[in-house]
C-alpha cells in the first residue's frame, strides 16, 4: 500500500546563514526521511521556505541600514544554494513573502475570526518614546520572568522554551539603542487558546505512546503549569502580512501565527505549480495522511500547541472559503520529532560571536556526504550533542572511509581488474555466502523500521553494522589471496560482496545520496537512484521570487535488495570519499570565534 506523507520542515528565518545546528535539527532529518519514503514508493511532499517576516528580519535590516526585503532576498538565495549543494530535496522550498501565502494566511485568520476563536483586547506593549514606535518581540530583550535567563526576548525565552507575555519581561532593554522602553496600550487580536484547550489536550493525549518524551513534556508541561491562555497574534509592525480587516493599518499578523501556515500554503502553491491545483488536498485532507514536522526544540510550542490550535479552530471554514462543495477540515500533525540542540566545540552556536560552522562555507572545503554522515551520527535526537572537529575527522576517516568507502572501492577495483568489468559467475553459493546475503537483505527491514520511527542515528548505525559484516566476510573469504590459486573461489566471494555493496548503496542512499548515486553509476546502472536533481525556477505567478524544486520522478520502489546478475557490466570505480588530513582539525578550530 502506498502511504501519503507530508514532510514539514521548520521555515528558517531569512536573517542568517544556515549552520550545522540548523541542518542537523531539521533540514537533514527531514530529507533523510523523505528520501527513504520516496524509495519505498510512498507519496511524499516535502515543503518549507524562508520565514521572511517579523522582527527577526527587521532587526537585522535596521542593524545593517537596509530594507527587510533586501535582507530576506539575500538569505533566501543563500538557502536555495545550500540545499542544492547538500541535496536537501525539497519538493518545494518557497517563502512566506508570496501572494499565495498572504492570501492563505489571511483566510486562516478570517476563518478563526468567523468561528469565534479570535478576540480583540487592549494590551501593554513595549514602546520607545524617542522613536515613537512600538518595539515588538525581538526589539526588546531582558530577563525571563519564568526561569531568570537574562537574554530572553520579549516573546520567547530560549533557555526554558516558554512563550512569554511581553509586558512581564524583567529589566527590558531596546535592541535598537539599549534604552529602557516603556509600556503603552495597544489593541490586538488574540487567539483564544483557552477555548481550544480541551481539544489540544485530547490531541496531545493521543500522542502519549509515540511522541518523543521531550516534545510531550514541553507541551503538556506548559498546559499543566499555566493552562492555555489567549495569545496576541498581531503586532504593531509594517513588515509582514496585513490584518485582513478594516481599520487595522500599521498592524500585521504575528510572524509565528502566519509562518506555520506556510506548511499549508506551500502545498497549495506546489499544486498550482505542477498544474494539479487540487492535489494538495491529498496531503491535507485525507485522514490517512501522516504529517511529520521536523523542527528544533525551540519550536515545540508553536508546532505542538499553536499550529494544531489554528487547524482545529478553522474546522471546515477554510475549505468553505475556497468554495468547496463538500468542505473538509485539515489533518493535524501526526508526529513532531523535534531535535535538541547541537553545540560546537563545547559551546552554544552563536552567529554574533562567529562560533558557528555554516553549511555553505563548509562545502567550499569538503564534500556534502561527509557532512551528512557526521550530522546524522551526532544528530541531537535525545540530548544536546556537540560538533567537534577532531571527532568529525575521525569519523570521516575511521568509519565513512574505512568501513564503507574502502569496502566499495576495494571490491569493485579488484573485480574490475580480474573480471574486466563483468560481474563474475559465483558457481554454487555456500552457507556463509547465503548468510551474508540474508543479513544484507534483512537490512531493508531493520534500517527501514528505524527510519520510520525517526531514529535516524540508529538507522545509519544499523547500515554501518551491515557494512562491517561484509568486511568480516571478506576477511574470512580473502579473495585477494585465493585469486592466486583458485579463481573460482575468489569469484564467489567477489560476486557475493558485489551484491552486498549494491544493496548497501540503497541502505545508505537516504543518508549519503551523492556517493550512493556515484556508486550506482560505477556498478553500471544507467538510471539514477533518486531521479533528476533540484532545479531553481523563477516563479512569476506568485510574485517575483526564486523557488527550489526537486523532481523525484524516478526512484520509486528502489528500496529493494540488489538485482545484480552474473555478466552485468560495471565501470572502473573511483574512491567515494576522501581521507582527511589531521591538520584540518586545528585549521578549522582557528577559524572559530574570530
Ligand atoms: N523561523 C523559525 C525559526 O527559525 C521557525 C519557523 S517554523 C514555522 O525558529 F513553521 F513557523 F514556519
Ligand atoms: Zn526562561
Amino acid at each position: 500500500m502506498t502511504d501519503t506523507i507530508l514532510i514539514a520542515i521548520a521555515w528558517p528565518y531569512a536573517n542568517a546563514e544556515i549552520h550545522v545546528g540548523n541542518l542537523t535539527g531539521s533540514h537533514l532529518p527531514g530529507d533523510i526521511f523523505a528520501r527513504y519514503h520516496r524509495l519505498k514508493g510512498n507519496r511524499v511532499l516535502m515543503v518549507s521556505g524562508s520565514d521572511s517576516h517579523g522582527t527577526p528580519i527587521t532587526v537585522r535590516a535596521d542593524a545593517e541600514n537596509t530594507t527587510a526585503f533586501e535582507v530576506y532576498q539575500r538569505y533566501h538565495e543563500g538557502f536555495l544554494d545550500l540545499f542544492q549543494q547538500l541535496g536537501i530535496s525539497y519538493d518545494l522550498f518557497t517563502s512566506t513573502h508570496t501572494e499565495s501565502h498572504f492570501d492563505i494566511a489571511q483566510k486562516i485568520f478570517l476563518a478563526l475570526h468567523q468561528n469565534g476563536f479570535l478576540y480583540q483586547e487592549k494590551q501593554e506593549q513595549w514602546y520607545s518614546s524617542e522613536q515613537s514606535r512600538f518595539l515588538p518581540d525581538r526589539y526588546v530583550e531582558g530577563t525571563c520572568y519564568i526561569c531568570g535567563y537574562d537574554n530572553a526576548r520579549s516573546d520567547q525565552c530560549d533557555k526554558c522554551g516558554n512563550l512569554l507575555e511581553a509586558g512581564k519581561l524583567i529589566d527590558p532593554k531596546s535592541k535598537i539603542d539599549g534604552s529602557t522602553p516603556e509600556l503603552r496600550e495597544t489593541t490586538h487580536f488574540f487567539l483564544d487558546l483557552g477555548k481550544l484547550e480541551p481539544d489540544i489536550i485530547n490531541f496531545l493525549n493521543e500522542k502519549e505512546s509515540f511522541w518523543r518524551p521531550n516534545v510531550l513534556k514541553q507541551s503538556i508541561g506548559q498546559i499543566q503549569t499555566d493552562g492555555l491562555r489567549g495569545r496576541p497574534i498581531t503586532r504593531d509592525l509594517d513588515w509582514g502580512i496585513p490584518i485582513p480587516l478594516d481599520g487595522q493599518s500599521g498592524k500585521c499578523l504575528y510572524v509565528w501565527f502566519e509562518a506555520v501556515i506556510g506548511y499549508l500554503s506551500a502545498a497549495i502553491e506546489y499544486a498550482k505549480i505542477i498544474n494539479e491545483p487540487e492535489v494538495w488536498r491529498d496531503w491535507w485532507m485525507e485522514k490517512t495522511t501522516k504529517s511529520y514536522y521536523f523542527i528544533g526544540k525551540d519550536n515545540i510550542p508553536f508546532h505542538a500547541i499553536i499550529w494544531p490550535a489554528e487547524l482545529i479552530g478553522i474546522s471546515t471554514t477554510f475549505d468553505e472559503m475556497l468554495n468547496s462543495k463538500k468542505p473538509r477540515s485539515l489533518v493535524l500533525p501526526f508526529d513532531v520529532p523535534a531535535n535538541e540542540f547541537m553545540n560546537l566545540e563545547g559551546k552554544k552556536i552563536s552567529g554574533s560571536r562567529n562560533w558557528a560552522v555554516y553549511g555553505r562555507d563548509f562545502l567550499t572545503r569538503y564534500d556534502p556526504d561527509p557532512l551528512r554522515y557526521y550530522l546524522t551520527v551526532t544528530m541531537p535526537e535525545t540530548r544536546d550533542t556537540d560538533w567537534d572537529w577532531g571527532d568529525f575527522m575521525h569519523r570521516n576517516n575511521d568509519e565513512l572511509v574505512a568501513t564503507w568507502g574502502n569496502l566499495a572501492n576495494r571490491v569493485l577495483s579488484f573485480a574490475y581488474k580480474y573480471w574486466e568489468g563483468n560481474v563474475p559467475d559465483p558457481g554454487l553459493l555456500t552457507e556463509l555466502d547465503l548468510q551474508l546475503l540474508a543479513t544484507v537483505n534483512d537490512g531493508f527491514e531493520s534500517v527501514g523500521k528505524e527510519i520510520e520511527a525517526v531514529h535516524l542515528r540508529a538507522a545509519l548505525q544499523e547500515a554501518m553494522r551491515i557494512a562491517s559484516e561484509v568486511n568480516k566476510y571478506l576477511d574470512t573469504t580473502s579473495p585477494w589471496i585465493t585469486i592466486k590459486s583458485d579463481k573460482a573461489t575468489a569469484a564467489r566471494a567477489i560476486f557475493v560482496a558485489m551484491k552486498a555493496i549494491d544493496s548497501l548503496k540503497i541502505l545508505f542512499a537516504p543518508f549519503l545520496p551523492f556517493s550512493s548515486e556515484k556508486l550506482h553509476q560505477f556498478m553500471g546502472y544507467e538510471n539514477s537512484i533518486f531521479g533528476t536533481q533540484s532545479t531553481l525556477t523563477q516563479d512569476d505567478n506568485l510574485g517575483e521570487h526564486t523557488i527550489l524544486r526537486y523532481h523525484p520522478e524516478s526512484g520509486k520502489g528502489n528500496w529493494v535488495p540488489s538485482q545484480l546478475k552474473t555478466g552485468d557490466k560495471f565501470l572502473k570505480p573511483m574512491p567515494l570519499f576522501k581521507k582527511l588530513d589531521p591538520t584540518i582539525v586545528d585549521d578549522e578550530r582557528q577559524r572559530l570565534g574570530r
